[in-house]
């Protein structure tokens, strides 16, 4: 099984793919966690995918390809894809992939939600540096540690409101036609994303089930 979840930034993507390999074991691909690991690295490549992601931009294909195909190698169950493909050449490498791997997309639910409301989402939110869990400060009741693993919750660095304009620019520009690229392929799955998580994740359950019947 092959799910595409493409979105606005802070639209939802980490915290619905978190749930469903919860409860269906699938495997998450998160291009913006891979991304921020390598910065670990502390290296020049490093320091450049920093500025770019600071900037809000589109970090190069080519670093993103090779990421993508590295976790590909190592996949056995289903994949979620949140944060790629983000632009038309990515799209098409990820069906050449699929292709030569003899597997094609299942679903691409395009989590649909209001500039406004994705901005109010990106300032609560905070996120486990240890194991990735995303939270919002609105539902942690000051308590700023994993409920996970008791590490202490982090605020990302490109969770500013220019960032976020400049993010949410890029997304309009570059990734937005990729709605109309699925919806002609009869691939996407439109859902309400500006309800609460768990009616989000009804919604995409629903059309899971419907379409396994
Ligand atoms: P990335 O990390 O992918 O950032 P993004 O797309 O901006 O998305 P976010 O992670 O900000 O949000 P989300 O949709 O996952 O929302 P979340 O679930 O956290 O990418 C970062 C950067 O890396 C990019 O800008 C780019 O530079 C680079 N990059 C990444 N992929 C790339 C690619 N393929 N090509 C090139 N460059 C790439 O939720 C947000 C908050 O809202 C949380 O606090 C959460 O608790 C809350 N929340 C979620 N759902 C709900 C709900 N239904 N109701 C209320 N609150 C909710």
């Amino acid at each position: 099984m092959n799910i595409i979840l493409l979105a606005p930034p802070a639209a939802g993507k980490g915290t619905q793919a978190s749930l469903l390999t919860k409860k269906y074991g699938f495997k998450h691909i998160s291009t913006g966690e891979l991304l921020r690991k390598s910065l670990e690295a502390n290296d020049a490549v490093s320091l450049e995918i920093k500025e770019t992601m600071q900037a809000g931009k589109l970090v190069s294909d080519a670093i993103i390809l090779q990421l993508i195909e590295k976790e590909f190698l190592v996949a056995e169950q289903g994949i979620i894809l949140d944060g790629f493909p983000r632009n038309k050449t990515q799209a098409l490498k990820y069906a050449e992939l699929l292709t030569s791997l003899g597997q094609e997309i299942d679903y691409v639910f395009y989590l649909a939600v209001p500039k406004e409301v994705a901005m109010e989402r990106i300032f609560g939110r905070r996120t486990c540096p240890s194991c990735g869990k995303i939270y919002n400060s609105r539902a942690l009741e000051n308590k700023e540690k994993c409920m996970d693993c008791n590490t202490a919750l982090v605020k990302r660095e490109d969770d500013t409101e220019e960032t976020f304009d400049l993010r949410y620019e890029t997304y309009i520009k570059e990734t937005s036609p990729l709605i109309a690229f699925y919806q002609e392929q009869g691939l996407l799955y439109e859902i309400d994303a500006s309800l609460s998580t768990e009616e989000v994740f009804a919604s995409i359950e629903k059309v899971l089930s419907k379409e396994s019947e």
